[in-house]
């Protein structure tokens, strides 16, 4: 079983200054597809679950799906919990299994996010799990109004937050959204320069989708190890569906769409691996 903890996936990918991709699922054909793309490019993969994906389909039925999918691969993988502000939820995953949780009290004080953040670290290492850290919380492209990266908290403040709380990843804000950005944002690169210097953590890159390649090399040999994408999952599973009905009309057999979706995700997760770097990278 190449179930790996998420932390080690991450501090080889740090130490190398490669990216590792955390693709968001959204169903077993999606986490199937993602990590067939990984096994056949020698990567390790996080695979992404959203609240709302795991209260859909119930945590026992995902973990259970995930338990005989990564079976198949032979590549380093690691299954983790995509912004969740719910205790009792990250609770219930970590005591299933999950290798990781982002712990997303964004909307709560610095103060309190770190009070109840220790307590989630505390709680994951009981399980050998790990934790990413969030203070800032993250708009969709759609609120942008282009000052994201100003409205942030102090590096003293993320510097505190990072060695109190003992999170194993941090996910600063640094001008990115979730979505599909309607013109290259604008990032601050040297924000996470100045992260890891302080800490010695690696950074989680949110909104990965949209960014330029450019982006992604310079945000990852600064450190961002983990690096998120979700939309670009949705566009393809939903895009190749509609492609597919478009082109063959009155054909309402599920399996030749499937095959279409899933060709279209792999190549996805394919693009996003080898422009992080992490193709050929797996150890197991
Ligand atoms: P995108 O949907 O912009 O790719 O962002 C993914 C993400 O950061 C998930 O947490």
């Amino acid at each position: 079983m190449p179930i790996v903890p998420t932390k080690e996936i991450l501090d080889r990918a740090f130490a190398e200054r490669y990216g590792v991709a955390a693709i968001n699922v959204i169903n077993d054909l999606t986490m199937e597809a993602v990590l067939a793309a990984a096994d056949e490019l020698r990567a390790p993969i996080i695979i992404q679950t959203s609240v709302k994906h795991v209260k859909m389909t119930g945590v026992d039925a995902m973990y259970a799906l995930w338990q005989t999918y990564a079976s198949r691969v032979s590549v380093p993988a690691a299954l983790h919990l995509d912004h969740c502000p719910e205790r009792e939820l990250i609770s219930a995953c970590l005591a299933r299994g999950w290798n990781s949780v982002l712990f997303d009290a964004s909307k709560l004080s610095v103060e309190e996010n770190k009070r109840q953040c220790i307590e989630v670290v505390a709680e994951a290492r009981r399980y050998g799990a790990h934790v990413e850290g969030e203070i800032e919380g993250f708009k969709r492209t759609e609120e942008m109004t282009g000052d994201e990266a100003e409205h942030v908290q102090t590096l003293d403040t993320v510097v505190d937050f990072i060695s109190a709380t003992g999170v194993d990843v941090f996910a600063p804000a640094i001008g990115n959204a979730h979505g599909m950005y309607k013109t290259t944002p604008h990032l601050d690169s040297q924000r996470v320069t100045d992260i890891v210097q302080a800490t010695g953590i690696p950074v989680a890159l949110h909104g990965g989708t949209g960014m330029t390649p450019e982006q992604f090399s310079d945000l990852i040999s600064r450190g961002c190890a983990k690096v998120n994408i979700s939309t670009a999952l949705k566009i393809a599973f939903m895009k190749s569906g509609y492609d597919f009905m478009t082109e063959h009309p009155g054909d309402y057999d599920p399996p030749k769409i499937f095959t279409a979706q899933r060709a279209a995700v792999m190549e996805m997760a394919r693009y996003h691996i080898r422009l992080f770097g992490s193709e050929g990278k797996a150890w197991t």
